[in-house]
């Protein structure tokens, strides 16, 4: 996988600030999220597999006030995403089709979810976590992502 790395936050999302809420007012761009730690891993537990404050508020800077797709095994096992829409993909939610016509703007896991939608996406947004920690999970493979990587490092706490 070719990686490029570069600070550009060039997002497709507009905000417009109503009060204290921060609404998207323009998103063409479907975009994937992923944080991945330098083993490769992107889960343990179906959790992540470090603490990494940095790249929570780095996640939730550029998701707010978005629409996000998640697989169900994640949305069970993830906290309340305050500010956002959260359409879920599995048994009991929506179909992956009913999801994408919902019009998400940020696809944000897990591996399967990553797996069936990456081919589809605009943009790449990998946080490399400085974390070594052998989990269950590894990076889907992202050899049918065609659009623009952005790759940010960050520091575990
Ligand atoms: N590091 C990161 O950036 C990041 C981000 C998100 C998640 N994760 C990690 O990823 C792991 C979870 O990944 P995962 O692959 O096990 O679970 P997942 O993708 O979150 O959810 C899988 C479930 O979603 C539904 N689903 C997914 N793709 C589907 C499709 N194409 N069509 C229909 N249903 C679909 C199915 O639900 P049903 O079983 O109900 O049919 C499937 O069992 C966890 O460890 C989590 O912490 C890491």
């Amino acid at each position: 996988m070719e990686l490029v790395d570069t600070h550009d936050l060039g997002s497709c999302v507009e905000r417009r600030e109503s009060s204290s809420l921060s609404i998207c007012t323009k998103t063409k761009k479907m975009k994937t999220i992923i944080a991945v730690n330098k083993a490769g891993y992107i889960g343990k537990n179906d959790k992540l597999p470090w603490n990494c404050k940095e790249d929570l508020k780095h996640f939730k800077k550029l998701t707010m006030g978005c629409k996000l797709l998640v697989g169900r095994t994640t949305y069970e096992s993830m906290p309340l995403l305050k500010g956002r829409e959260v359409i879920v993909v599995g048994k009991g939610y929506n179909t992956l089709e009913q999801a994408l016509e919902k019009k998400p703007d940020w696809i944000i896991g897990g591996k399967r979810i990553y797996e069936s939608t990456i081919h589809l996406c605009d943009e790449l947004h990998i946080s490399e976590i400085n974390d070594e920690t052998i989990g269950d999970t590894k990076i889907p493979e992202l050899k049918n992502f065609s659009g623009k990587k952005i790759i940010y490092k960050f520091d575990t706490d």
